[in-house]
């Protein structure tokens, strides 16, 4: 995935005015116009960027900073989405587990003491809420943070940097606005070392899983939110993951669109059966999708609660709602959601 890639880039400046950076251990960094900066960080591309100038955010171990850069970039992001060749093997491969992690930012623990297993090829939700710490949990499994103590592991490996087998979808489409629905869907395997056809093969299999076929040669501001939102699940898709994160992936969009979407994922889970962790705030979501709810409690975050969803599938969204088991869930999930801190 584009967003969140931590690795060093060369970035020039290329506006017009200077700009200020905060760089490791919270470092000012200015840099006018013309400079050229060579910043280690994780990389956001910003996506109200326009179409001549990217701005990228920096992020260095809690420092933030913003960049106007060139488009020269675009071949550092580029090369910030290169596999690092691992495959693993046997049958829990996908299985995902986090053991005693604590995360700090600051004095106080936003992550303490959590214990999670998500076995090889389980869905599963997490709720809580905002602020417990989901998307710092969600960083730290994908290799994009780093946690202060615990170990993280996906099948063997223990997770220190972004795996290959490991796709991320985020609320923000992070789609390149410059790029066409296929080029933005082909980037991460480009220098990959597939052959010319059997990219073209993944990117337009990708494409057309996720009902955009037809629209390859479109640009990302030709599409509505639910279609930016296909073509960032189509990226992810397309390097054929055996592990799929997806942090709130379909806030962006409208309730119907939503629905549709959820529908879409459900259909393509039962297809592939990646293992996914998905976060939400919506527990009609989770219960669609998860096998498993996880509840996290704020303050610190911690699992509080793992809720097993005993809904057969294959499942429709509507079949879902009208299951006997689905009330009861809805409110045990409330319940522990407000126990767990949530404000009511
Ligand atoms: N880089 C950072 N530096 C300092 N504090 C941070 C950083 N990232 C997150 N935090 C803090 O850590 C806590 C957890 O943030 P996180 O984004 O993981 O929450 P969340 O559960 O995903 O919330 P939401 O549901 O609103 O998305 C928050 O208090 C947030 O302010
Ligand atoms: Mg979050």
């Amino acid at each position: 995935m584009l967003n969140g890639q931590r690795s060093a880039c060369n970035l020039q400046n290329s506006g017009a005015v200077g700009v200020d950076f905060i760089g490791g251990k919270g470092r000012p960094v200015r840099s006018e116009p013309g400079d050229a900066l060579a910043l280690t960080g994780e990389v956001m591309v910003n996506l109200q960027a326009n179409l001549t100038v990217l701005i990228v955010w920096l992020v260095d171990r809690g420092q933030t900073g913003r960049g106007v850069v060139s488009m020269t970039t675009e071949s550092a992001i580029q090369g910030l989405v290169q596999p690092d060749g691992a495959t693993s093997t046997g049958n829990n491969r996908g299985e995902i587990r986090c053991q005693n992690v604590y995360k700090w930012f600051g004095d106080a623990p936003v992550i303490a003491d959590l214990n999670l297993t998500i076995a090889h090829n389980e869905f599963v939700c997490i709720v809580g809420p905002s602020g417990c710490g989901k998307t710092t949990l969600l960083r730290i499994v994908a290799g994009l943070a780093d946690a202060d103590s615990g170990t993280i592991t996906i099948g063997e490996k223990v997770v220190t940097a972004p795996l290959a087998n490991v796709a991320v979808v985020f609320q923000s489409f992070g789609l390149f606005p410059w790029k066409t629905v296929y080029n933005n869907v082909a980037l991460p395997l480009r220098g990959a070392g597939l052959d010319k056809r059997e990219l073209e093969r993944r990117v337009k299999e990708a494409i057309a899983l996720v009902g955009l076929a037809g629209s390859e040669d479109r640009y990302p501001a030709q599409l509505s939110g639910g279609m930016k939102q296909r073509a960032g699940l189509a990226r992810a898709l397309a390097i054929q993951p055996e592990v799929i994160l997806l942090d709130e992936p379909f806030a962006a969009v409208d309730a119907q669109t939503r629905e549709i979407l959820q529908q879409e994922l459900l259909d393509l889970w039962s297809r592939y059966q990646q293992t996914a962790l998905f976060i939400t705030h919506s527990i009609d979501e989770a219960i669609t999708l998860a096998d498993r709810v996880i509840v996290m409690g704020t303050k610190p975050g911690r699992v509080v609660e793992e809720i097993v969803v005993p809904i057969p599938r294959p499942r429709t969204v509507a079949s879902v709602r009208r299951h006997e088991a689905y009330a009861p869930l809805r409110e045990r999930i409330w319940d522990s959601l407000r126990a767990s801190g949530l404000p009511t």
